[in-house]
């Protein structure tokens, strides 16, 4: 009897008492719905909570409140759309500008909120608007910023310290370096060429203390690391790089997204499948504890250097984005990751184990609706 009531109190509390319900949106390529989803890190479920009515939207973001919702949305001429977060996690639309690229839709947004801006990467340009930092809604347009004509600009960030923003182009094999003035306008420094060339930079991510910055570079399968010079912003390549796919043979692979643990001990790639038969893959690598160097058990940047190497059970199609929980929201010091997949539509969670090394996918919501899953972000 005894044994059973301090089974039942060891069994109760930690469910009753440490479950932890996470909140997410979801938003998808061609269908004008973004979802919010929840998921329970103590059961590992996922479940849709609301289908709300907004644009089709490649790429989402919020402000560091996570009160405002900010979309590259798809519509017809593109738009950069702002909502706002009900307290049921519902979105509710607040306001919407045309983007700079008249012919194209934004493929990226990001916040600036240190000058209370939006940025925008539209492939040959991005647009720099304000943002009023307590109801959400766009001020005035600041600047835009044009690129080379055969430019395809597809993902900007600011530095965490909001000093430079940098701007991965994958058609001029080029990251585009700026300054942030004391007006908050982007002042162009250095084009700094990628190693290889048609290594093609998507995105980028930082080191949280901006010292260092990781390009994902989409046709050549690798990250590359990058010290960032914190008076001038230029960048130095430190030659440190690793391969996102075990083979270190891109053909048939595009990378997609790169991303650092919460902690930032740990650096996300993620790649998709040129072909929906060949599947894509997330894989892991240990960063030093200043962020400057990848620790690798040996010379041979390839699968030697993983923590793990997660094979996708999809080609991810467009998606197969990686994002991380933030810093900002506790997940008990677990390394949960979400994946949004294209293929066939659905919003994964994996988890990654330190003490054995294994990357599994712990919960999946399936969000077949036909355009979904293209972008995630982490509410709570
Ligand atoms: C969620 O909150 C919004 C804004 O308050 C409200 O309009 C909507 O009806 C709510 N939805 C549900 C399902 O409660
Ligand atoms: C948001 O604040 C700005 C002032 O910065 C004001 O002009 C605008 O009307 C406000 N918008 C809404 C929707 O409240
Ligand atoms: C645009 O890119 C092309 C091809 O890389 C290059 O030849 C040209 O000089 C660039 N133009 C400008 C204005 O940078
Ligand atoms: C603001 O912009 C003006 C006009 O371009 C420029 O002269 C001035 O130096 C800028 N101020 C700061 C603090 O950057
Ligand atoms: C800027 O970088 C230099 C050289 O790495 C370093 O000595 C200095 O402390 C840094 N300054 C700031 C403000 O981070
Ligand atoms: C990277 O390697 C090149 C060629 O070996 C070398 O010239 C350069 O100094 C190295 N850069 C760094 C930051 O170590
Ligand atoms: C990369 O893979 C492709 C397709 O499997 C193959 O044709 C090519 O020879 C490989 N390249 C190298 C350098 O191994
Ligand atoms: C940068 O941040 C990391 C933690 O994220 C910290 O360990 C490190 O000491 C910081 N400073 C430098 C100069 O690396
Ligand atoms: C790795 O560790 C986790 C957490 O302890 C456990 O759930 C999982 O089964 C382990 N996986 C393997 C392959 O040992
Ligand atoms: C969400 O609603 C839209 C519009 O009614 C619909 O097309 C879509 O299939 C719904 N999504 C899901 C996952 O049910």
């Amino acid at each position: 009897m005894l044994s059973s009531v301090a089974a039942f109190s060891f069994l109760m509390f930690p469910l009753v008492i440490l479950a932890e319900k996470h909140h997410l949106l979801v938003s998808t390529f061609s269908v004008d719905s973004i979802y919010s989803v929840e998921f329970d890190d103590e059961s590992l479920t996922m479940s849709l909570i609301a289908n709300n009515s907004a644009a089709a939207a490649g790429w989402i973001t919020t402000n560091s409140a996570r009160t405002f919702i900010y979309a590259a949305a798809w519509t017809s001429p593109g738009q950069v759309a702002a909502y706002t977060l009900n307290n049921n996690y519902t979105i509710s639309l607040l306001d919407s500008i045309e983007g700079c690229d008249a012919s194209g839709n934004p493929l990226y947004v990001s916040l600036l909120e240190e000058q209370n801006m939006i940025l925008s990467a539209e492939s040959t340009c991005s647009l720099v608007y304000g943002v009023d930092p307590t109801n959400g809604s766009f001020t005035s347009q600041i600047q835009v910023v044009d690129y080379n004509s055969s430019s395809f600009v597809h993902g900007i960030d600011p530095t965490p310290n909001g000093k430079f923003v940098f701007a991965a182009d994958i058609d001029q094999d080029a990251v585009w370096g700026f300054s942030v003035d004391g007006n908050g306008t982007l002042v162009l420094g250095e084009i700094t060429t990628a190693p290889s060339s048609s290594d093609g930079p998507r995105h980028v991510a930082f080191h949280p203390n901006s010292t260092y910055l990781y390009v994902l570079e989409q046709n050549g399968c690798n990250v590359d690391i990058y010290s960032i010079d914190n008076s001038t912003g230029a960048l130095t390549y430190t030659n440190q790089t690793v391969a996102t796919v075990p083979s270190a043979n891109c053909t048939g692979y595009w990378a997609d997204e790169v991303r650092l643990s919460a902690d930032a001990s740990i650096l996300y790639a993620s790649t998709r499948g040129r072909e929906s038969t060949t599947d894509g893959f997330v894989q892991g690598y240990a960063l030093s504890s200043d962020g400057g160097s990848f620790i690798i058990p040996s010379s041979d940047l390839t699968t030697s250097t993983t923590l793990f190497s997660y094979q996708t059970t999809t080609s991810g199609n467009s998606a197969n984005a990686v994002n991380p929980a933030p810093s900002t929201i506790d997940v008990g010091g677990k390394y949960f990751v979400a994946l949004t997949d294209s293929e066939i539509g659905f919003l994964a969670m994996l988890e990654y184990y330190p003490g054995n090394g294994s990357m599994v996918e712990v919960a999946r919501l399936s969000l077949d609706d036909g355009g979904c899953c293209a972008a995630s972000v982490w509410l709570d």
